[in-house]
């Protein structure tokens, strides 16, 4: 039996920097706290109570480390689903529930939902095998993006015309038609278990067209009344139909006409939900807590609006990391520097970030450069 002054068992599994910074946040509440994870030098390593090296894709490793929990959420998709299910079936809250985790791992799956659930989405083909994609030039420009396993653009390939085409993907995957983007935005939405829902503000995610990765990203997203309806209304009907408790990020498209597509979603804690540490009154991570353990969902607004820049490691570096400039963004008023702890960089290997906060948007774009510029993660 259960006494009323015990803590919450509640563990995680993965142990990257989402899940150290969830831990961050659970040191304001009542709760003991768990990860299963390969690396034990990893980030969320040190900030839990109790630490346990293992597979979190290893059926028996994953219902092991489950059992005797009350709760047990993911930092990642890649985990053993069946483990999970059971852990449920046996009375452990999962969130989100094993269900929307086995759609959202599998972005064929997840691209069907949105169909059968008139949630809009790029129009779709599913390819099974390279020699698929041949026959689809009539569907080109498109982007082809593995069923399992790609994250940070990896498994992400432009098939823009018939030349492109050997860039496709050998195994199952989806042919998406390309939008003609204007804004790509994330929307963290809230669901607890009785299905109440808060809503963060939309933020816009600024890509480097270069480097094809994320440069910064600002809430909120500047966006006319219309469109931030449309946004919210589209991201609501992502998560309704899921039935689940959870964090949810739901990363959307607006494009040259206004209209909204939905890209993916991710079903936890997020990138583009850094800035809520700083710049928000509940952060997302605070957020998941109040979820698990059944409190009042917390107050989304932002205190001030932010900018949040990734620290990665630079190209042409791999090996014991050092940062350059640190001092210099350290003296930067409002700046908020989140280092993970990791050991080793390597090029892109996503090391930290910076959360800006303050009333002007120029400042906000000013002292993004000015980090970008100053601080790089050599080895
Ligand atoms: N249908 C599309 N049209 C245009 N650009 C796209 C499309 N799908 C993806 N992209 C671009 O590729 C990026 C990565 O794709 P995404 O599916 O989000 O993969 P990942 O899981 O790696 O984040 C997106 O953020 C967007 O910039
Ligand atoms: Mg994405």
């Amino acid at each position: 039996m259960k006494n009323a002054s015990d803590r919450s068992k509640v563990g995680i599994l993965g142990g990257g920097q989402l899940g150290r910074m969830l831990l961050q946040a659970a040191a304001n509440y009542h709760v003991e706290t768990f990860v299963l994870e390969n690396d034990p030098e990893c980030p969320a390593a040190h900030l839990c109570n109790h630490f346990t090296k293992g597979d979190i894709k290893d059926f028996n490793t994953v219902y092991n480390f489950g059992k005797g929990l009350d709760a047990i959420t993911i930092e990642i998709e890649n985990v053993n689903i069946e483990a999970l299910e059971k852990l449920e079936a046996e009375g452990v809250k999962v969130f989100p529930k094993p269900s929307v985790l086995r759609i959202i791992k599998n972005k064929i799956l997840q691209k069907q939902y949105y169909k059968e659930h008139q949630v809009p989405t790029a129009d779709f083909k599913i390819t099974n095998h390279f020699a698929e994609i041949t026959e689809m030039e009539s569907f080109l420009p498109a982007v082809h993006k593995l069923g399992e396993g790609g994250y940070d653009g990896r498994g992400v390939q432009i098939i823009r015309s018939k030349a492109d085409i050997e860039k496709g993907f050998d195994a199952p995957s989806v042919l998406e038609k390309m939008v003609d983007i204007d804004k790509e935005i994330a929307i963290i939405i809230a669901i607890n278990e009785k299905g109440a829902t808060a809503i963060y503000p939309p933020v816009a995610m600024i890509f480097d067209p270069n480097l094809n990765m994320l440069d910064y990203q600002l809430c909120p997203a500047d966006l006319s009344k219309q469109t931030l309806w449309k946004v919210e209304a589209v991201a609501l009907a992502v998560i309704r139909n899921f039935k689940s408790p959870g964090i949810f990020a739901v990363e959307m498209f607006v494009d040259r006409t206004g209209d909204v597509f939905v890209n993916e979603t991710a079903p936890r804690v997020h990138n583009s939900g850094h800035h809520t540490i700083e710049a928000h009154y509940s952060s997302q991570f605070d957020m998941l807590w109040r979820l698990m353990l059944g409190y009042p969902l917390g107050n989304t607004e932002f205190i001030l609006p932010s900018v949040m820049v990734n620290i990665v490691g630079a190209d042409g570096y791999s090996g014991d990391v050092i940062y350059e400039g640190l001092e210099e963004v350290l003296k930067i008023e409002n700046a908020f520097v989140h280092l993970y702890g990791k050991k080793q960089t390597k090029p892109g290997r996503k090391m930290g970030h910076v959360t800006i906060l303050s009333a002007e948007k120029q400042d906000l774009l000013h002292k993004s450069n000015k980090i970008k510029n100053n601080l790089v993660v050599k080895a």
